[in-house]
């Protein structure tokens, strides 16, 4: 029977025999897996503690890229932590200066046909060269790297014909700001994009991943391209020619849906703040002085993107009102660059060059100035992820984030060039890369890996494990929040709270500190309580902080109308029951502080139905707990960590 690419790659890594309708919890063998420095402390912790002594999966990589800033002993810490705990487990260190995980993994490690579980949720960049690449939280990474497969509900795929072709002065950007302002943040919830058409093959790797990456933002599991010509173009130049996979859908396959965009029609997009698909065009805007610029990040720092860029501010300067900064993807990106005389237009046109890594994109340095208005190529510009509350982001394209560096408001690339924008048609990827892996520690042998000694700095602290819960749970609200709550509200993003990351006790009292700042100090003296959730509870970063640091405070269950996926996850595996109102009225109907009571609990979770007393309100409504068998058997357990550690015997088996 004909199939398309995203049930091909599903089908070939079932662990068990599954027919794959969309909802039903399927189990996957994962090849590799991905962590980065400031999600990976709590990731490897588990690992050490469910006791097995190297990674089962073929390629686990452990990045050091996101917090560069070393602003006191903390990062330094858990970078030499994830490094001993790299040599230990028999993991991939790509070190501090070697460019940002998902271009990293893409470039050296990609393969079209693999599956991969990453840390982070833009993990989906690298379904830019046919890879099924699905982001998850931490404890997931320490699962899957024990070998167990791995549970996930099965999305719907949807078909993206891609017609025409991207006029100059558009990029990539366009066409997942477009896909944004039709679907809106929710709309991939439980859905896999399969990008088809004739659009695509016009599309280089680089295009790809920003498409790729950034359907994160829609809520989407994954998105996922065909491995064509240009998967192998960019394979061979990385000297990877090799391991290239023709991979396509089969002709005449089913999808569960279907969109369709065609590329010429786009124009440039931008989303304002603070959501990224509150989408308009840079045209129709209402124009704004600029006060900060950043091009590149993970979504957008490929050799093409910082080119364009380069091209638009070549000969010209970046506004004297402008702070204009570059975060360049990788270190092979950065040198040919620098060969083909790009840095030096971006230095001589007064941009600043930032470390090879995240850092603005998660707050780790650069924050916009009080109510200041910043543009940026990255792919998220949540209320205060920039690190400034009072800030206003706007996500763009580089062309269009170099045009409005030089003039200073919002601006096209054709604005600037007028009929020379052309030429940025002209930039395509270099047939080979300046490849250079010197930055990559290999893993060690088994036998020189079991020689290793941990480092563990004092900012290493335990992994708090939780309690299972009890059959009575009587509790106030701590909070009640308003909808699409983002991971970065619960957890706030900054160089100084993401080198706590590895220190619960810590970091738990800055739980939910930008959104309301009382509230760490109310859960800890209430000892128990549970959050009341809107729409799409837990949406954006993949961080399990946004799980640990509640769990950490005596949260015992989140109720919400609805949740993000890795979120729900999350919460599972640290403990907390994720339920979702039976009738999202009643949301209304409970306050915050309000005195609720649950009896029976826990047979009341394995039937999936929790009927809640609000004691303060004299009523009573219900919840649904919207959770697999085997997520049931966690919650029960008491998280992932406890269940992981009883079921230590069946790990062993599944080892060689
Ligand atoms: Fe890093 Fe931002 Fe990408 S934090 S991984 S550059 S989304």
């Amino acid at each position: 029977m004909a199939q398309n690419l995203s049930r091909k790659i599903l089908a070939a890594h079932l662990a068990q025999p599954s027919q794959m309708r969309p909802g039903e919890e399927i189990y996957l063998k994962v090849d590799q897996t991905l962590t980065h420095d400031i999600n990976a402390v709590m990731t490897y912790l588990a690992f050490e503690a469910i006791g097995l002594d190297r990674t089962q999966v073929e390629t686990s990589v452990s990045y050091l890229d996101h917090n560069l800033l070393y602003l006191d002993h903390k990062t330094p810490d858990d970078h030499i932590y994830l490094q001993s705990a790299a040599k230990k487990f028999g993991v991939h260190v790509s070190r501090p200066g070697n460019g940002i995980c998902h271009a990293v993994q893409a470039a050296r490690f990609g393969v079209p046909g693999k599956l991969s579980m990453g840390g982070d949720s833009h993990t989906p960049h690298g379904g830019a060269m046919g890879m099924m690449c699905i982001g998850v939280g931490g404890m997931d990474v320490a699962t899957a790297m024990t070998g167990l497969p791995m549970r996930l509900k099965m999305p719907q795929i949807i078909k993206v014909n891609l017609t025409g072709r991207l006029r100059p002065g558009c990029n990539a950007k366009e066409v997942i700001l477009e896909m944004l302002r039709q679907n809106s943040v929710k709309g991939g919830l439980g859905k896999i994009y399969e990008y088809v058409g004739p659009g695509v093959s016009g599309l280089e790797v680089s295009d790809r991943v920003t498409i790729a990456n950034m359907g994160a933002e829609l809520g989407a599991t994954t998105s996922i391209f065909p491995a064509d010509e240009m998967v192998r173009k960019f394979m061979k130049a990385q000297g990877r020619e090799g391991e290239f996979v023709e991979m396509y859908p089969d002709e005449g396959c089913d999808y569960d849906g279907e969109l369709e965009i065609d590329l010429s029609r786009l124009e440039p997009l931008i989303a304002c703040p603070h959501q990224p698909d509150n989408v308009t065009t840079v045209r129709q805007v209402e124009k704004k002085k600029v006060q900060q610029v950043l091009i590149g990040g993970c979504t957008n720092g490929s050799y093409k993107d910082i080119a364009r860029a380069a091209l638009v501010l070549k000969g010209r300067h970046v506004h004297e009102d402008v702070s204009c900064t570059c975060a360049v993807s990788s270190r092979q990106i950065y040198k040919q660059l620098l060969r083909d005389g790009y840095i030096e237009m971006l230095i001589d046109s007064g941009v600043r060059l930032l470390e090879l890594a995240c850092g603005p994109c998660c707050a780790i340095g650069q924050s916009p100035a009080t109510e200041g208005v910043a543009v940026r190529t990255t792919n998220r510009n949540f209320k205060g992820r920039s690190g400034n509350p009072t800030a206003q982001v706007y996500l763009t394209s580089p062309e269009t984030a170099a045009a409005c560096a030089v003039t200073g408001t919002f601006s096209t690339a054709e604005e600037v060039l007028g009929e020379s924008v052309a030429d940025l048609d002209k930039i395509a990827e270099p047939d080979i890369y300046p490849v250079d892996d010197s930055m990559i520690i290999k893993p060690l042998t088994a036998e020189e890996a079991s020689k290793v000694e941990i480092v563990r700095g004092p900012n290493i602290a335990p992994l708090p494990v939780p309690d299972p819960p009890e059959q009575r749970l009587e509790c106030r609200v701590s909070l009640k929040t308003a909808d699409n709550v983002t991971t970065d509200d619960i957890t706030p993003a900054s160089a100084e709270f993401s080198s706590m990351r590895s220190n619960i006790p810590l970091m738990s009292q800055y739980c939910y500190h930008r959104y309301d700042p009382g509230f760490a100090q109310r859960a800890r003296e209430l000892g128990q309580s549970i959050i009341i959730g809107g729409e799409n509870y837990g949406q954006g970063s993949s961080r399990e902080h946004a799980a640990i640091n509640p769990m950490y405070l005596g949260v015992k269950a989140v109720i919400a109308k609805s949740m993000a996926r890795i979120h729900k996850g999350n919460l599972v595996n640290h403990g907390i029951i994720p339920m979702v109102f039976e009738d999202p009225r009643d949301y209304d109907r409970v306050d915050q502080m309000d005195d609720l009571e649950i009896e029976n609990l826990r047979d009341q979770i394995a039937a999936r139905t929790v009927e809640v007393k609000d004691k303060s309100k004299g009523l009573t409504f219900k919840a649904r707990i919207e959770l697999s068998d085997n997520e049931v058997e966690v919650i029960l357990c008491g998280g992932q960590l406890r269940y992981l550690k009883a079921r230590l015997k069946e790990i062993n088996s599944y080892r060689p």
